[in-house]
């Protein structure tokens, strides 16, 4: 099975001032802001029936938050850069259950990740990216599990560290193998023990994978990103063929900027 990303989206009708031309933007929202996200932009009433019957069934609060808030933020998030209206977005399902656009012809990309007290939506256009939150650091239970998802030097790596760093590097390393696998869609469905990430020498992070083509292989960059003190934010995109160097991230927040803002604020 190969481990190669979907190709780049066809030509799309924002190319024009696109504010995803140079980079890719990832927005967050705390899970304990979603009732006023919720509130603000609509709520139950912009997800379809199917998403709503999904909702329902979901028996504790939080994850019926967490549900809510990832299907409002992704709406939200793609109208940005789309002339759709959020209630109108309409999603499918690839074969390992990644979600992309469905139908529409505007080259945009997108993947989500919900954590306890994190949402997060990562957008990019005519590239392809996948991101992944965990709490940071990790809890010492989670290092037992590092020899089913790490290769034997990533384990080593691991055993190296700081003792004090462990949690954190654990976190790191997992975060970034699992936005890798969400960018390529398959999820869990990969082994997590046939491909790694490497630290390089100036700081960055590269993925080490036989299953991808070797052509492709400069056009993957990967990065963990803190956020909020608590969090690690693992990003991963496939650039185009067109990019010529390392895409910028945005970290955006949902809060601050996509909430309707009140009559008379003419600020942006
Ligand atoms: C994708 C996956 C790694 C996410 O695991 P997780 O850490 O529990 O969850 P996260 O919060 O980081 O991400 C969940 C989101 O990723 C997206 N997602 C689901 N499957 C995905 C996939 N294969 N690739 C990329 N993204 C995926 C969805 O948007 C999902 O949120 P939603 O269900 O609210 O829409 C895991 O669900 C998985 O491995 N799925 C594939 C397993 C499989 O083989 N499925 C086959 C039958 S569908």
């Amino acid at each position: 099975m190969t481990a190669t990303a979907r190709p780049a989206g066809p030509p799309h009708p924002a190319a024009e001032g696109d504010p995803l031309a140079g980079g890719a933007d990832v927005w967050l929202l705390a899970e304990e802001d979603v009732p006023r996200f919720a509130a603000a932009t609509g709520g139950l009433g912009l997800l379809t029936e199917e998403e709503r019957a999904r909702h329902d069934r979901l028996l504790f609060p939080a994850a019926r938050a967490r549900f809510l808030g990832a299907r409002l933020l992704s709406r939200q998030v793609l109208s940005q850069y789309a002339d759709v209206p959020p209630a109108q977005w309409r999603f499918e399902k690839g074969k390992f259950g990644r979600p992309t656009v469905q139908g529409a012809d505007w080259g945009l990309d997108f993947n989500l990740t919900h954590t306890n007290g994190l949402i997060a939506a990562i957008v990019v256009r005519g590239r392809t990216a996948g991101v992944d939150a965990e709490t940071t650091p990790a809890r010492p239970e989670a290092l037992r599990f590092a020899p089913k998802v790490f290769t034997p030097l990533e384990q080593e790596i691991l055993r190296r560290d700081r003792e004090d760093q462990q949690g954190h590097a654990f976190a790191d390393s997992w975060v970034a193998k699992e936005a890798y696998t969400k960018a390529t869609g398959m999820g869990m469905a990969r082994g997590f023990d046939a491909f790694s990430v490497h630290r390089l020498r100036g700081g960055g992070l590269a993925v080490v994978d036989d299953e991808i083509p070797e052509p492709e292989r400069p056009l993957w960059q990967i990065q963990v990103l803190q956020v909020w003190d608590r969090f690690a934010l693992g990003i991963a995109i496939r650039a185009s063929e067109d990019d010529t160097g390392p895409i910028p991230v945005r970290l955006r927040s949902a809060m601050a900027e996509l909430l309707p803002r009140p009559a008379g604020d003419g600020a942006r």
